[in-house]
């Protein structure tokens, strides 16, 4: 049987997701918990992510060599890039970039070195099996009551028509929270959509050991000098319920 992980970025979304699956069972490795059971009848592993590349990468290589799991979905938040993507969006990778690796002038900037790979290509049908997801839970959001996410909740926020995006997603072991910093990145990486802090490293993990993955991020903020405010409230009162009804719409499809 096919074992699908649940990686989540902050605790509000694992918070959510062990609250509907029904038999979860913690296993501690490298001080992470791992919680093994079933979600919708799909056999899951679903563990935090840990902060930054390394964390991500570690997480990720644990989920592959010792929980044996064989596809690996990750939900988290993102500083918003790209000039249309706002707060309350979704942005659904097909492609992520360490904005931070640079070993120029012996490789080019961007690519990891002896990898010749500077962005990393998620598995492309289970990302279109999100951005499936991600398109339906929006449409819900959009509407008066979801069947996981209410609109009023998005409304608290000044989120009104939240929209998806698919496209480039760069990380980098930095919590982007100036304008100055964003418009850096923006030049450097004009296709970038969003910014986080993870994705990255797990798709590179993802790609040396032939594991299908897919990352979808819910914006949180624009990466500029606001970046900071509300963004616990946010996470907790609405990227923890998109997470969750994202993964299940998903999980539906792939049973289908
Ligand atoms: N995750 C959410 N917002 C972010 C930002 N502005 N920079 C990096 N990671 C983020």
């Amino acid at each position: 049987m096919s074992r699908l992980a649940i990686v989540a970025a902050m605790h509000d979304e694992l918070r959510a997701v062990l609250q509907a699956m029904p038999d979860e069972v913690p296993r501690v490795r490298a001080g992470r918990e791992f919680w093994v059971g079933h979600l919708d009848g799909h056999e899951v592993v679903a563990v935090l992510a840990g902060i930054g590349k390394v964390a991500a990468a570690t997480t990720a290589t644990l989920l592959i060599t010792e929980f044996q799991v064989d596809r690996i979905l990750f939900t988290g938040v993102a500083g918003g890039l790209g000039e249309h993507v706002r707060v309350g969006d979704v942005v659904v990778a097909d492609g992520l970039t360490q904005h931070d690796m640079d070993a120029s002038p012996l490789f080019p900037r961007f690519e990891v070195p002896l990898t010749g790979v500077s962005r990393f290509v998620p598995d492309a049908a289970l990302s279109d099996v999100l951005w499936r997801a991600a398109q339906t839970v929006l449409a819900e959001a959009a509407g008066a009551q979801g069947e996981h996410l209410d609109g009023a909740r998005l409304r608290a926020f000044g989120i009104t028509a939240p929209r998806g995006h698919r496209g480039l997603i760069i990380s980098g072991d930095r919590f982007v929270s100036t304008q100055n910093e964003s418009e850096a990145l923006r030049q450097a990486l004009p296709e970038a959509l969003a910014v986080e802090m993870e994705g990255a490293a797990l798709a590179q993990v993802c790609h040396d050991f032939n594991v299908p993955c897919a990352v979808v991020r819910t914006v949180s903020d624009r990466a500029d000098d606001a970046a900071h405010v509300d963004f616990n409230r946010f996470m907790a009162e609405v990227a923890a319920h998109y997470s969750l009804a994202i993964v299940r719409r998903a999980l539906r499809l792939l049973a289908a």
